[in-house]
């Protein structure tokens, strides 16, 4: 008898800023043109949190209680909670440990994870670990991301490319296969083309944190090409081929990139889960957001082959092979 442990996805949810900010609102305020933002990047809206009740940890919290629920568990079931973020609330405290407190829990593991984009997948690779080697049961990952933060709304370059949101799962132990192999990978070398640094020691600008900088073209580039790779290493490594795979969920930063990847695996853009038109880019919560989205209105179901993937800052890479 089979005797391995897989950490399997239990439930999953989400929550989205109520306030949307569409492509046309975005051409009252900038030189750009819904037909420019949707043609270079599939992007159609994006939901910005109000500060006065919104935040990462309370997003966090909203997907976090939905997938919970939906995993049947409470949050008194849980060993670990893990956050994938680039843009907490505070230094420290870590947006877990404000997450447990917003349980009104105490006692289990909470750490953050940051590899921007790349994010959630990070974060289910250190998850599905704990989970196989039998040190925890059931671990809440979340990718909660206020991207808007890091927003300069007079760079037409960079401002209609993001948006907010929050989205989660529950893993848990089964002895059917649930995550089959994850794949991380980074490349430090290449930081300065993606990055949002802090203003600690300059002191003409008044935010600590600077607003995001990106060569988008060849961050473009580059996201190509190492998708490319990372989705043949998954598919590779585990014996399987394209045909194998009922959905791609990747990372939602832009159409084009998605479109490629679909091409790369020989799919139809129908068996691809495409939330980018509706989120903009969520950073770290842009993959779960998908999942739970095509979850939730039937599209993925139990059994499913899902192929994860996701690229951003640092730089780093992911991808994860999943039996859902
Ligand atoms: N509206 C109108 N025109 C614009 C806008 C806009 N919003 N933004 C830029 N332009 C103009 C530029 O000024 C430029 O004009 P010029 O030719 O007169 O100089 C022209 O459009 C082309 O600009 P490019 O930047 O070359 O456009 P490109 O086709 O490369 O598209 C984009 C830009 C959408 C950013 C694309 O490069 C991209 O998606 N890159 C990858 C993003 C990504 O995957 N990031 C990783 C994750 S993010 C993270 O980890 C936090």
């Amino acid at each position: 008898m089979d005797s391995t442990v897989y950490s399997k996805i239990l439930g999953t949810g989400s929550y989205v800023p109520k306030n949307i900010v569409t492509n046309f609102d975005l051409e009252e305020k900038l030189d750009t043109s819904d037909d420019w933002i949707t043609k270079r990047t599939g992007i159609k809206q994006r939901h910005i949190i109000n500060p006065e009740h919104e935040s990462t940890v309370l997003m966090a919290k909203e997907a976090g209680l939905e997938a919970l629920h939906n995993a049947g568990l409470k949050p008194e079931d849980l060993d670990m909670i893990i956050v994938a973020t680039c843009t907490p609330d505070k230094v420290f405290p870590s947006t877990s440990c404000l997450l447990q407190k917003e349980f009104g829990i105490r006692g289990c593991a909470a750490m953050d994870v940051d590899a921007a984009c790349s994010g959630f997948i990070y974060a289910l690779s250190t998850a599905d670990a704990y989970i196989k080697s039998k040190k925890a049961k059931y671990i809440l990952v979340v990718g909660s991301e206020s991207m808007s933060r890091l927003l300069d709304w007079t760079d037409r370059s960079s401002c209609v490319l993001f948006g907010d949101g929050a989205g989660a799962c529950i893993l848990g132990p089964s002895n059917e296969a649930g995550i089959i192999s994850t794949h991380l990978h980074a490349d430090g070398n290449n930081d300065e083309i993606l990055q949002a640094s802090y203003n600690y020691y300059d002191k003409s600008k008044k935010s600590p944190i600077d607003h995001i900088h990106m060569a988008g073209r060849e961050v473009f580039k580059i996201a190509v090409n190492t998708l490319g790779s990372i989705v043949t290493e998954t598919i590779d490594k585990n014996g399987y081929s394209y045909e194998d795979i009922d959905w791609l969920v990747p990372h939602q930063a832009n159409i084009r990139i998605i479109q490629a990847m679909a091409k790369k695996l020989k799919m139809t853009t129908d068996k691809v889960i495409i939330t980018v038109d509706k989120h903009a880019n969520t950073s770290g919560a842009s993959i779960p957001l998908a999942l739970h989205t095509a979850v939730s209105d039937g599209r993925i179901k139990r059994g499913d082959m899902l192929l994860l993937e996701a690229f951003g800052a640092g730089l780093t890479w992911g991808s994860a092979l999943i039996k859902y």
